[in-house]
């Protein structure tokens, strides 16, 4: 063979497999996502966990997949803001049209593992939404929920009792089909605004 044209052909291979290689290597995150949009290419909040759901079973992240979710941290014993946002959650799955509030799974994860029993959960969860999850843990696996999900969550003894409370960070956190995160909203949002993000991906 002429060494012109062998010389050519090594070339023009070595061309191909760096194009097929640079294709491979970003094609996958060049992909849009079809379940909502990606924030900063790589999803920074959520992650692995294992707890217990208010039924007493064990569940993990998986739990996240087949449906959109709408993930709070927060304790039962909250007076205020986790009960106002919890409602809030509820009323806006409501607010959503026919079966589509069936494709939103709200999920309410303890940060007082202590008080919060499977059954104070289970007590806790029914009065906000008959498809609320509750899931507590040991102490160990609420950290690890908390962390994934860059939730702050820190013990503090209330004056003149025994008692304590939990100061703790209050985003509500929605994850797409694939328990990834989409979107967070703050403690202010309304079930109006709430529902109308929702509507727009389903
Ligand atoms: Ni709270």
């Amino acid at each position: 063979m002429d060494t012109g044209i062998a010389k050519r052909l090594v070339i023009g291979g070595i061309l191909i497999a760096g194009t097929l290689l640079i294709l491979a290597l970003y094609l996958p995150n060049l992909r849009p996502d079809p379940n909502g949009t990606e924030v900063g290419g790589t999803a920074a909040i959520g992650g692995p966990f294992t707890l217990t759901d208010h039924t007493g079973t064990d569940v993990n992240e998986q739990i996240l997949l087949g449906h959109y979710s709408l993930v709070y941290f927060g304790f039962t014993f909250c007076p205020d803001i986790c009960p106002m946002t919890l409602q809030t959650v509820s009323d806006a799955v409501e607010l959503l049209p026919g079966q589509k509030s069936e494709l939103v799974q709200p999920i309410f994860i303890s940060l007082d593992p202590e008080r919060d029993t499977t059954s104070v959960m289970a007590d806790y969860v029914g009065h906000f939404h008959s498809r609320m999850i509750g899931l507590t843990g040991t102490a160990d696996q609420v950290r690890q929920a908390a962390e994934a999900y860059r939730v702050f969550a820190q013990k503090r003894p209330l004056e003149e009792s025994d008692d304590y409370t939990v100061d703790h960070s209050g985003f509500l956190y929605l994850m797409n089909r694939s328990g990834r995160y989409i979107d967070h909203f703050g403690k202010d949002v309304t079930m109006e605004e709430l529902s109308a993000r929702l509507r727009e991906l389903l």
